[in-house]
């Protein structure tokens, strides 16, 4: 079975002046345990399928089944809880709470959820081990890099070992070496949190760190 079934979504952005159909039919699947990399050009609508497949905007159309489940029939409160404890997002800006420090970042989704501060933590330090930010874990997320934000955000995702990460252009502003850093990051701490990965990115070569590659052109999703 897949763990991510995408048949025929549709979704017109509409503003005051222009209504773009930007997704025109996407139909995209992902196996447990695969890694993908979404790859299109600026504007091609790569970060609003990830919207619609994180549940955090509805499609004009066509459906998505996470697991079994419909996303679009879901409640708030049940989109909530699946970000909170099965699908990973790291977004394009990081959303980090600016003032709080990193170790608490990483912790609040989880506490949220009510889930044991000890064990929490332990994980959380564990991941920032791996990425080489456990000396920056009392450091204000406003203190922080670019490059160290990006990992910080992918270790929060991942804390709760997900069933699917979604990243949104996670190496947007890096030069190339440190692309590849992030890509072979992504990979490693993906497969020890048993996590499939959907990254969307402008790089043409980030099919090559990934299982495989898919293209999107026109409002639809290709193989490439
Ligand atoms: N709120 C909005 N209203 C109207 N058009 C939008 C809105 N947000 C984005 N767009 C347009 O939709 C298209 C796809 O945007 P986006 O999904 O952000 O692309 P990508 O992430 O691939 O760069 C772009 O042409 C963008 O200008
Ligand atoms: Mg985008």
């Amino acid at each position: 079975m897949n763990l991510l079934e995408v048949k025929d979504l549709r979704k017109v952005l509409v503003s005051t002046e222009t209504s773009v159909p930007v997704l025109q039919g996407v139909n995209l699947n992902l196996q447990a345990g695969e890694r993908v990399a979404l790859i299109g050009p600026s504007g091609c609508g790569k970060s609003t399928l990830l919207n619609l497949l994180a549940g955090l905007e509805k499609a004009d159309g066509g459906s998505i089944h996470f697991d079994g489940k419909e996303v679009g029939a879901l409640s708030r409160t049940q989109l909530a809880q699946l970000r909170r404890r099965e699908l990973g997002v790291v977004f394009q800006f990081f959303n980090l709470f600016p003032s709080l420090t990193l170790l608490d970042n990483l912790l609040l989704p989880g506490l949220l959820d009510r889930r044991p501060l000890s064990q929490l933590r332990g994980r959380a330090q564990d991941l920032l081990n791996q990425v080489g930010l456990r000396d920056k874990s009392s450091a204000r997320a406003n203190e922080l890099s670019g490059g160290e934000l990006q990992r910080a955000a992918i270790c929060r995702a991942l804390l709760p070992r997900p069933k699917l990460l979604l990243a949104d252009e996670p190496t947007g502003s890096l030069d190339s070496e440190n692309r590849g850093r992030i890509y072979e990051l992504l990979r490693t701490l993906s497969q020890e949190s048993g996590s499939s990965v959907l990254m969307v990115t402008h790089d043409p070569e980030a099919a090559a760190w990934m299982d495989r590659g898919l293209l999107m052109r026109d409002g639809k999703v290709e193989p490439c």
